[in-house]
């Protein structure tokens, strides 16, 4: 009987396939690490056709023979880094260019002092900020021969990356769901389809560009080549909207923090079509029949890969785990404050050109006030989001955490009392799979609709108590505004 779900989880650093239950159990998972590409300071590429071979390697290897228990796919994916491919061979053309990527800072440096971001934030609920994936497009176009051809010819496409895994597992659907195009700069938030006057002043041809369509339903079906039988694929959704579902955010105000590779704050907004005053950004949630929840967001690019930048490239830990006990080896960090900008800012500052930031050093400043430093930015740059959140006038009454970093439980503590609220964890924290899982399974039936299947699919959590000395609190929160003014 087909009662599972398959969930490809594609992020930034690894790929993942994973098997649920219909009760929201994972019975399987296989993980491959993702080679990072940096050719220079600021640009990151990955290799689609890596992306999707190992995705493959992955999903096949966690049905093993059971693939009639399959009863739909769900994709969820790292947003906004952009695959050109062209349409014959089904092959990319040119190197992934990543959400992390700068490379197009100075061409939204020029869009700006041209006084479009106006407008474009109005429609799309975003910012001119090298993030999102129309100016990777239009880099790829302006500076990349293949690409060039490709366009000239009408064989190039142009996808996100559940879009390109759902063209190669298709064979050929070229589609993106509202969730992920919305994170595009050639989407308005209530068209939908890609809008042709945004098309044209970011230089990208519509006809590269995949079809809209809901994050759930019967979306495309899978080549029977690759998994052995015709499986839907009933989910599709960015990463951090799906963990927004697989957080059970399905009210208007609930709101979710995902720490992985970067930190993003989402809430949802209902029907509302948001509008930030505060630097944040209006998203899709998710799209049913054609009709759309949205939600508020808060994107931090930097959390989990700072924690790897001290274990990879400074070698000042072992493991990601370590953090933990070193933070709880020392009182404080010494006045060690690091600001992790090392891809830029984010929300709600919004600054490419910032650098990352280690302030406070002094001869007493070892291992453990740097790890502690490390784990304390992640409540920081938390606590500058819910400043903006607030001013907005979507103040968080408590938040729900996931992602890998979240496990560390000092540093769920030190959220909560950073950001004086109730933070509530939830024992299985792989939410954003959890996620797609919900969407596949509500696309396919096997659960009526989303709150049904997050009520049934959800795990129990855990909650953490502000309790942090009202002093103690504002001289850190003093000494990190201090060093953001260097970043
Ligand atoms: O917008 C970028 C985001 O989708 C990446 O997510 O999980 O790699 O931090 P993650």
């Amino acid at each position: 009987m087909a009662d599972c779900i398959l969930v490809l989880d594609a992020g930034t650093t690894s790929t993942r396939a994973m098997v649920f239950a219909g009760d929201g159990t994972m019975e399987a998972v296989a993980q491959a690490e993702l080679t990072q590409h940096y050719p220079r300071p600021g640009w990151v590429e990955h290799d689609a056709g890596e992306i999707w071979d190992k995705t493959l390697k992955c999903a096949r290897e966690v049905i093993g023979q059971d693939a009639p228990r399959i009863a739909a796919i769900g994709i969820t994916n790292q947003r906004e880094t952009v695959v050109a491919w062209d349409r014959n061979s089904g092959e990319p053309l040119a190197r992934a260019i990543v959400w992390q990527d700068r490379r197009t800072a100075d061409f939204c440096a020029t869009m700006k002092a041209d006084g479009h971001e106006v407008m474009v934030q109005k429609r799309t609920g975003l910012l001119l900020d090298p993030y999102f994936s129309g100016t990777k497009m239009r880099w790829m176009l302006d500076y990349d021969a293949a690409v060039q051809a490709a366009a000239q010819n009408g064989s190039l496409a142009f996808g996100t990356i559940e879009s390109w895994l759902v063209y190669k597992l298709s064979g050929g659907a070229h589609i993106s769901d509202a969730s992920n195009a919305s994170r595009s700069l050639l989407l308005s938030l209530d068209g939908a389809q890609f809008d042709s006057d945004l098309c044209e002043l970011f230089g990208v041809p519509p006809a590269a560009l995949p079809e809209v369509v809901d994050t759930h339903g019967r979306l495309a079906d899978c080549d029977p080549q690759w998994l052995g039988a015709a499986v839907p694929i009933c989910g599709l959704a960015g990463d951090q909207q799906s963990a927004t579902i697989g957080q059970g955010c399905l009210s208007f105000g609930e709101t979710k923090a995902t720490y992985g590779t970067g930190a993003f704050v989402l809430t949802n907004k209902g029907r509302e079509i948001p509008h930030s005053d505060n630097r944040l950004l209006g998203t899709v949630l998710y799209q049913e029949n054609g009709e759309r929840t949205y939600a508020i967001e808060g994107a931090c690019f930097v959390a989990g890969s700072l924690i790897q930048y001290l274990r990879d490239q400074l070698n000042l830990i072992g493991s990601a785990a370590e953090t933990e006990e070193l933070a709880r080896s020392i009182s404080d960090s010494g006045e060690v404050v690091i600001v992790p900008a090392l891809a830029g800012l984010g929300a709600p500052h919004w600054l490419p050109d910032a650098r990352g930031v280690i302030s406070g050093l002094s001869f007493a400043s070892g291992r453990a006030q740097i790890a502690r430093a490390a784990l304390e930015a992640m409540a920081h740059q938390t606590h500058d989001l819910a400043s903006a959140f607030a001013a907005d006038g979507a103040p968080w009454t408590h938040l729900r955490i996931d992602g890998g970093m979240s496990a560390n439980d000092w540093m769920a503590q030190d959220l909560a009392d950073i950001l004086e609220i109730e933070v509530e964890r939830p024992d299985f924290i792989e939410t954003t799979a959890l996620g797609a899982a919900i969407l596949a399974a509500v696309g396919c039936g096997l659960h009526a609709d989303l709150e049904t299947a997050a009520l049934t699919m959800r795990s129990e959590t855990t909650t953490f108590s502000p309790k942090m000395d009202g002093d103690v609190r504002t001289s850190r929160l003093a000494r990190y505004s201090k060093a953001l003014s260097a970043a």
